[in-house]
């Protein structure tokens, strides 16, 4: 599988007679290994983008296709399962559940899928290692930082291995110290070879994490551009 996500002619719009479509159409490949960073103002699609590949929204025309699996037209139910085994999510808050340990939160999707106990356990522990918070495990999120909140729901996000990883504004509630920790955990996953999409209205967090860029303007791709150099 080398495309991770493939839109094609996909349009997103709400009905208010003869308005233009907030996204779209547009036709967009991302690889895998490629992190892409999507840029624009408020209001250009970003957040519409990521919610149609997520399959958390469905897209007016086109067909959205991820992880070699085409998602537009799957059920509810379908798009859960399917969200659970390929995606992972992390978002500007960070959705952690607060009567769980942090172990109990980066294991549950696990759980959810089958995973057994025991291997749902280490698999977390790997992850709480490699973000350096396995000091925390037994912590609830409610006593964390916020930079150390972000680094587990991204452990929740990639418990399951996914085909794709993706984020919207990361960065947004932390202070600058946060901000560079999840910056380096970002660029780390990608030197790893993770498939990521990040939305962010931080430029210097998309140049330092991503080896693509789209700019959005008014639902529209106005710029496409790879860094000169992988890091
Ligand atoms: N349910 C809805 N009904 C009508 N319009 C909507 C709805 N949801 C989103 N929109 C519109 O779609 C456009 C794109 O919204 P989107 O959330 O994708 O923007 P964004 O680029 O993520 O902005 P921000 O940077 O502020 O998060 C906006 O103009 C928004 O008002
Ligand atoms: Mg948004």
């Amino acid at each position: 599988m080398h495309q991770v996500i493939e839109l094609k002619g996909v349009a997103k719009r709400y009905d208010s007679a003869g308005a233009a479509p907030v996204l779209g159409p547009l036709t967009l490949r991302v690889a895998k290994g490629e992190a892409l960073a999507v840029t624009g103002p408020s209001g250009s699609g970003k957040s519409t983008l990521l919610n149609l590949v997520a399959g958390l929204d469905k897209p007016t025309e086109g067909a959205v296709t991820v992880a070699g699996r085409r998602i537009d037209q799957l059920s509810e139910h379908a798009l859960a399962k399917f969200r659970r085994e390929h995606i992972g999510m992390a978002f500007q808050f960070f959705n952690l559940l607060d009567d769980l340990t942090v172990t109990d939160n980066i294991q549950l999707p696990a759980q959810l899928t089958g995973t057994s106990r025991r291997k749902a356990a280490a698999r977390a522990g790997e992850l709480m290692e490699m973000l350096g918070i396995q000091k925390h495990a037994r912590a609830y999120p409610g006593r964390l930082s916020g930079g150390e909140r972000q680094r587990v729901a991204v452990a929740r996000a990639l418990v399951n291995r996914p085909a794709l990883l993706l984020a919207d504004e990361p960065t947004g509630a932390l202070d600058t110290v946060s901000g560079h920790d999840v910056r380096n955990l970002l660029m780390e996953l990608h030197r790893a070879g993770q498939t990521i999409v990040l939305v962010t209205h931080d430029l210097s967090l998309a140049e330092a994490c991503a080896s693509r860029s789209i700019h959005l303007v008014d639902g529209h791709v106005a710029l496409d551009s790879y860094a000169q150099a992988v890091r």
